[in-house]
């Protein structure tokens, strides 16, 4: 099928290039022309595993192709993927300009029948606020049929080309059967499992289940799953912090619930928070339409409230271990929001190193792929290209990011070149026996 795509960010960049995999043509649109200039010329603006390669092969093929003119995108193909951003407002109510402008472009360009399919993550009723937006930008000579589908993406940073090639489930909501007939079509071999790519995969699975809705409550799927998720971070922090106070091991009790299948064992694991692109903004849209709606969101202000509290946590574990915090050396490892990606977007190491800053430390940061600064960020802080510079004569090391590489330094030698041997490990991730063992004095959340 003739698919474009519009909006070249994390979704679209992975949504396009995995429809061209698996058959289809793509047109990936951005208005951004640096941005298409840059793909173009083979470069990939985001770090995620996997999808430089993927875009290399299709775009040799030409089942993919990049392009500014969003106008001939629209023309060209019979379904039109939605996925520019989508950036909170102040009150928490996602900024929805993209969408509108997108909406009108493909009222004015729309040239046959054409299937609008919604995949950034948009406020609830949104389908129905692009479906009049088209039809106040078309003309008498340009009246054609439409159908907008919602079809939320569920993809994990760090594993998004796995998360669309072998999804848990798609969710298609419609009011309209050929729509989503066509839909179901287009994911076929997604469903099936029947594609080159899944042949060698060991994420291949039996069938994708396939979920037929209405557009709302296709759009509630996606929000309540990510505040579903939230919350139960949210919840396992505090029981982590009631842990700390009462001599129990964090680890043990989530390991405990997990085993009830009723529970289960996944996204349990106590911390410094949630943050990136998606529960932030998603957990306070939800709020936003609840309260909006008069729905008392009390759970929900809660999970935030938590989440916002549970980053510095860190902060008072230093000033345990270091009484004051002015003119200390503080080496963070980790940077991105999460490992295996660059992104930064709401990443709880940002907040914890300005307030370091604020109290008057010395910060020197090591990330293994994060080299620039995130904005948001104090200046103050130093970016250095090796962990060891980091933690040099430092007085603390905090580790923010579970990245595998931390796993593996010299902690002898990581050691011998700190002033003190402290360690805070906000991710409970590195090995708390081996390190006491060395000298360490290791401090974890809620173990
Ligand atoms: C999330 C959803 O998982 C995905 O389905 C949706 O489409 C987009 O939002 P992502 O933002 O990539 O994906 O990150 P995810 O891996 O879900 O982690 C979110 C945050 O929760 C991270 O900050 C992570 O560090 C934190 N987290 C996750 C924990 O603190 N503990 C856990 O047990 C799991």
């Amino acid at each position: 099928m003739k698919v474009c795509v519009i909006g070249t960010g994390y979704v679209g960049l992975v949504t396009g290039v995995c429809l061209a995999e698996i058959g289809h043509r793509v047109i990936c649109v951005d208005k951004d022309n640096k941005k298409i200039s840059l793909l173009n010329s083979g470069k990939i603006p985001i770090y995620e595993p996997g999808l430089k390669e993927l875009i290399s092969k299709n775009r040799s093929s030409e089942s993919m192709i990049f392009n500014s003119d969003s106008g001939s995108g629209i023309r060209q193909s019979d379904i039109i993927f939605v996925c520019v951003d989508t950036p909170p407002n102040p009150s928490g109510h996602p900024n929805l300009t993209a969408i509108d402008e997108v909406a009108k472009l493909i009222g004015s360009s729309i040239n046959s029948y054409k299937i609008i399919v919604n995949k950034s993550t948009v406020p609830i009723g949104t389908a129905k606020r692009i479906e009049k937006i088209i039809k106040d930008n078309q003309t008498i000579d340009n009246n054609y049929d439409f159908d907008i589908v919602s079809n939320p993406e569920f993809l994990k940073e760090g594993e998004a080309v796995k998360d669309v090639f072998f999804p848990e489930r798609l969710v298609i909501g419609s009011d309209s059967r050929k729509a989503i007939d066509i839909m179901k079509k287009l994911y076929e071999p997604i469903i099936n499992q029947d594609f080159d790519y899944a042949e060698s995969n060991s994420n291949k699975k039996e069938k994708i289940p396939i979920l037929i809705t209405d557009s709302t409550s296709s759009e509630l799927i996606k929000y309540a799953s990510n505040a579903y998720l939230a919350t139960k971070i949210s919840f396992i922090n505090e029981i982590a912090n009631l842990c700390e106070r009462i001599g129990a091991n964090i680890l043990d009790v989530t390991y405990g619930m997990g085993l009830d299948s009723r529970i289960g064992p996944k996204f349990m694991k106590a911390g410094i928070g949630w943050g990136g692109s998606c529960f932030p903004k998603d957990v306070r849209a939800l709020r936003y339409t609840s309260e909006e709606y008069g729905a008392p969101a009390g759970i929900l202000n809660a999970v935030i409230q938590v989440n916002n509290q549970q980053k510095f946590k860190v902060i008072q574990k230093a000033m345990d271990m270091l009484g004051i915090i002015d003119d200390k050396i503080v080496g963070v490892l980790g940077l991105s929001f999460k490992p295996d990606t660059d992104d930064t977007r709401e990443s709880p190491p940002i907040a914890i190193i300005n307030k370091f800053l604020e109290l008057g430390a010395e910060v020197r940061v090591y990330d293994p792929v994060v080299k620039k600064y995130p904005p948001y960020m104090d200046s103050g802080a130093t970016i250095v290209d090796d962990p060891y510079e980091a933690i040099d004569g430092a007085n603390l090391l905090v580790l923010v990011t579970e990245w595998d590489e931390f796993l593996n330094l010299d902690y002898k030698k990581v050691k011998n070149l700190m002033k003190f041997s402290n360690i805070i490990d906000g991710r409970n991730f590195l090995n708390k026996e081996k390190l006491q063992d060395i000298g360490f004095k290791y401090v974890g959340i809620g173990i």
